[in-house]
């Protein structure tokens, strides 16, 4: 082989701050500041994911920014991406129009790797957006719904009008027997449902199995007290995980900008068991 052709053989994938091109496919509106966005490849085969990992996704020209997956882990459809307009680059995220060309890195960091929960009982608590990040493994649970034993969701908004995937908790609910309990922190015109915060909601949740496991994703405040609940209605430590959302810049552990003490959460993260994290968490300062 000449040199050259050893050269290009030995060729590495794409380096890893190159974007994949992906093509917008449609757009749906969850509510009022939040849309998920459907992606089809530009080229090549659909991304491989799984449930909890994100992706760098990028607006060429506006800027790049890190989105949890909110799609099937198992489906070979769209890579969709859910995403709440805070500021200039999910904005522009959000409202891309259908066949506008995104920039996509990764899937990167580790997953909620829910398998671990077969057998036994399993919770899931989601603070507002936090939902969509829960949503890749509660489909997941239900591929396989009868691989675990009781299954539960308790999700947390700001008002009715800010509840995401109403039609998925609906079907969670009545078409895979998975508990799902709704609160707001402000109710509305019509709301007869629960008015206070998720973390009241852990105390009522039925435990049966000895195996138990919760995934938890939401304000990071919102996620210590939940996990602090968790731990007290017995659930170990290390069976309580967290998806931790700090600010990131490249993805791929060479900026710093994700670091929690000895942690870059690109890579150790984002979910980690709570058992690592309680002592980083009550530090004010870290
Ligand atoms: C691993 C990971 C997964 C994420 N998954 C999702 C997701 O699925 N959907 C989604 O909508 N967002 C998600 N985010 C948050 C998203 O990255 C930020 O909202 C985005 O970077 C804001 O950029 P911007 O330019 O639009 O706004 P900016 O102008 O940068 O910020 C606007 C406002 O949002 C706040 N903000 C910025 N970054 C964050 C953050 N990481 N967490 C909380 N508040 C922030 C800022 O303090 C500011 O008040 C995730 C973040 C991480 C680290
Ligand atoms: S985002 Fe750059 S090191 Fe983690």
């Amino acid at each position: 082989m000449s040199a050259l052709g050893a050269l290009s053989a030995a060729a590495p994938e794409a380096p890893p701050m190159v974007p994949r091109r992906f093509r917008v496919a449609s757009t749906r509106r969850d509510n009022h500041d939040t849309l998920t966005v459907q992606l089809e490849p530009c080229e090549g085969g659909p991304l491989a994911f799984a449930a909890g990992q994100f992706t760098m996704l990028q607006v060429f020209g506006v800027g790049e920014v890190p989105i949890s997956i909110s799609g099937d882990p198992r489906g070979s459809g769209p890579l969709q991406h859910t995403i709440r307009d805070v500021g200039s680059v999910s904005h522009a995220l959000a409202f891309a129009a259908p066949g506008q060309v995104l920039g996509v890195r990764g899937p990167y960091g580790t997953g909620w790797e829910v398998a671990d929960g077969k057998g036994g009982d399993v919770v899931l608590v989601a603070g507002g957006i936090g939902l969509a990040p829960l949503r890749p493994a509660l489909l997941e649970i239900c591929a396989e719904r009868d691989d675990y034993e009781r299954v539960s969701l308790l999700y947390g908004a700001r008002t009715p009008s800010d509840v995401l995937f109403a039609d998925d908790l609906r079907s969670w609910a009545e078409d895979h027997r998975i508990t799902v309990e709704v609160i707001v922190d402000r109710g509305e015109a019509g709301w007869t449902g629960r008015i206070g915060l998720v973390t009241q909601l852990i105390g009522k949740v039925a435990f049966g199995a000895d195996q138990r496991l919760a995934l938890v994703c939401g304000p990071e405040v919102m996620m210590r007290h939940s996990a602090v609940a968790l731990v007290a209605r017995g659930v170990e430590p290390q069976r309580v995980r967290l998806s931790m959302e700090r600010n990131m810049k490249c993805g791929v552990g060479l900026c710093g900008h994700c670091q929690l003490r000895e942690l870059f959460l690109c890579l150790d993260g984002p979910v980690l068991p709570f058992d690592r994290l309680e002592p980083l968490m009550s530090r004010a300062e870290l």
